[in-house]
């Protein structure tokens, strides 16, 4: 890759320019991105599901000054994490520790700017899922039942999740778990596993009795019906409302929100010593937590992000968790009386060169790794938003392709805008913008219009539609530049207004462009207003 940053074309031109975009807007919104286990982020396949869509969507949001809180952390309580931990022979608590902080490093290098990036190990989540847990089991919205479940005689312990393996009764793969096929896909509880075996000993589970807390989902068939398929049939994605409709009609079960394990939020019962969350009840109670964290970190506060109808509630996940988001999370909110999501915004998953990626299979060229080299994260930023239309399918990261939209859109088209013209004002009129043209102006003005309904786009999560429209326009300006041809007017002695004229257009017209793909591309265009030497670009 050679691609030089625009800070080496550096003249220094003082320009204000605001665009003006008005848009019937919610009073505030609260963005939540799916929270990452903390064992890394280990490869790229995240980026595209959920952190880059929410990233541009919240920037675009505060582009327009428009209130906006976006929330992330990690979720410290998957069973993977102490299971990952026995094979390390370190404690759970090192393996958090150690990838908290480095997920947040990794989004810092890409740009991804949350308001906050929690934990669900800090006292204040603990304390806030608790006391969720209580207002339900109070209110009587919990069930209990004693059930049968595997246990494992030699480790001591019950095997929930992750804690069993076996084969899968639909794909017959021996790579399947108590919670999931990893072959298939499908979802799984222990008792479906063929030949069940702990992934602790190794051993033959014996069945014993247990005590768990249920949500009942299917006593509130009526409200999830009407909430999904009636209410948001309108905003969802129409197969993200297909496949919750299979989901209802296939019958709601009863889901456990608690285990037999010891890492996780302790169930605040004093009957259920040795119980914890189920994790994927305590993980999304993580959005509000770290909403509360925020607020006090900022002197803010954080009711009316949880608690006022005129919020937009907005939760960015990839496709594969979208049922705790449509059904057991919005069911967990309702029970308890609280404000439901008004939009889950589900992204399809990152392919490599068209295969799955994959953790364990270590698939092909990570493009994390372009970043540890050195890259500019906004070029991979620019790459992955150019193929996400809001609906939600794959997206494919080939190398060649990247490579080549990369030097063609945005070195070729774009910073060639600049490159043909700043150098001019530099150097033969001092870094001073001239006077235009009424051609010049028409182009301007063009460009404003054709700009316009970028926002609309945004807005609706269609960025490879507003990076297109984005293109042509940089395509448009370009054909002004080679009309102008500045390098010829730059020989002729009694040009030089025309040749001041034509840069100063060329300028702006980027500055324009640079507006709109602000939000894609931060570092970029951060780097473009301090060497046009103006106040951060403002969407609105
Ligand atoms: N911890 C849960 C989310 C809890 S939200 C209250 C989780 N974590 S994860 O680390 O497995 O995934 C984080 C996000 O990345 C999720 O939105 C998930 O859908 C997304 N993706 C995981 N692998 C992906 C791809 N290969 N491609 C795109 N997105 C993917 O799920
Ligand atoms: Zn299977």
């Amino acid at each position: 890759l050679k691609l030089s940053e625009i800070r080496e074309f550096g003249p220094r031109v003082p320009i204000r320019y605001f665009c003006t975009l008005t848009m019937n807007s919610p009073k505030r919104y609260l963005i939540t991105a799916a929270l990452p286990y903390a064992n890394g982020l280990k490869h790229v396949g995240h980026l595209a599901g959920a952190y880059i869509p929410s990233d541009i969507y919240a920037r675009y949001l505060r582009a327009q000054g428009r209130d906006v809180v976006f929330v992330c952390g990690s979720d410290e309580h998957g069973t993977a994490i102490p299971i990952q931990a026995r094979k390390e022979g370190t404690t759970a608590q090192a393996i958090i520790d150690k990838y908290h902080e480095a997920m947040r490093q990794d989004f810092a290098d890409l740009s991804i700017e949350f308001d906050i990036y929690h934990r669900t190990s800090d006292p204040l989540h603990h304390e806030t899922a608790s006391a969720f847990f209580s207002q339900l089991e109070k209110a009587g919205e919990l069930e209990t039942k004693e059930t049968e479940q595997y246990f494992d005689p030699e480790a001591n312990t019950f095997l929930a999740d992750r804690y069993i393996k076996g084969t899968c009764p639909t794909c017959q793969s021996n790579r399947a778990f108590g919670d999931q096929c990893e072959s298939c896909g499908r979802s799984l509880s222990p008792e479906e596993l063929i030949n069940p075996l702990s992934t602790l000993s190794g051993a033959t589970p014996i069945r014993k009795k247990t005590t768990h807390w249920y949500l009942p989902l299917g006593k509130h068939e009526a409200f999830l019906r009407e909430w999904i398929l009636e209410k948001h049939k309108q905003d969802w994605r129409p197969t993200v409302v297909g496949q919750c409709k299979g989901w209802i009609e296939g019958g709601l079960q009863s889901r456990a929100v608690t285990r037999d394990l010891d890492w996780g939020v302790k169930v605040p019962l004093p009957q259920a010593e040795g119980k914890v969350l189920y994790v994927w009840f305590d993980a999304p109670i993580g959005y509000i937590s770290a909403t509360k964290a925020w607020a006090i970190e900022n002197g803010k506060d954080w009711e009316p992000y949880w608690k006022d109808g005129e919020t937009k509630l907005v939760h960015f996940i990839g496709k594969d968790i979208t049922y705790f988001h449509t059904l057991f999370w919005p069911a967990m909110l309702h029970f308890s009386g609280r404000k439901t999501p008004n939009a889950v915004h589900v992204h399809g998953f990152l392919t490599v060169s068209g295969e799955k990626m994959s953790k364990s299979r270590g698939t092909g060229l990570d493009p994390l790794k372009y970043l540890k080299l050195g890259m500019n994260p906004d070029w991979l930023r620019y790459y992955i938003a150019a193929k996400l239309n809001g609906r939600n399918e794959d997206v494919d990261f080939n190398a060649e392709d990247f490579m080549a939209r990369v030097n063609s859109d945005l070195v070729g088209k774009f910073v060639n805008i600049a490159s043909r013209t700043a150098g001019f004002i530099n150097k033969r009129f001092a870094g001073e913008l001239g006077t235009v043209g009424a051609e010049d102006q028409a182009l301007l003005e063009q460009l404003k219009t054709a700009l316009t309904p970028v926002a609309a786009m945004y807005e609706s999560l269609d960025y490879a539609r507003a990076l297109r429209e984005i293109m042509t326009q940089t395509d448009r300006v370009n054909e002004y530049v080679a009309h102008h041809k500045p390098w010829e007017l730059a020989k002729q002695p009694d040009a030089n207004e025309r040749l001041q004229a034509v840069c100063t257009t060329s300028i702006e017209a980027f500055r324009l462009l640079s507006i709109a793909l602000k939000p894609v591309m931060p570092a970029l265009t951060a780097g473009i207003e301090a060497f046009l030497q103006v106040r951060p670009f403002v969407f609105s």
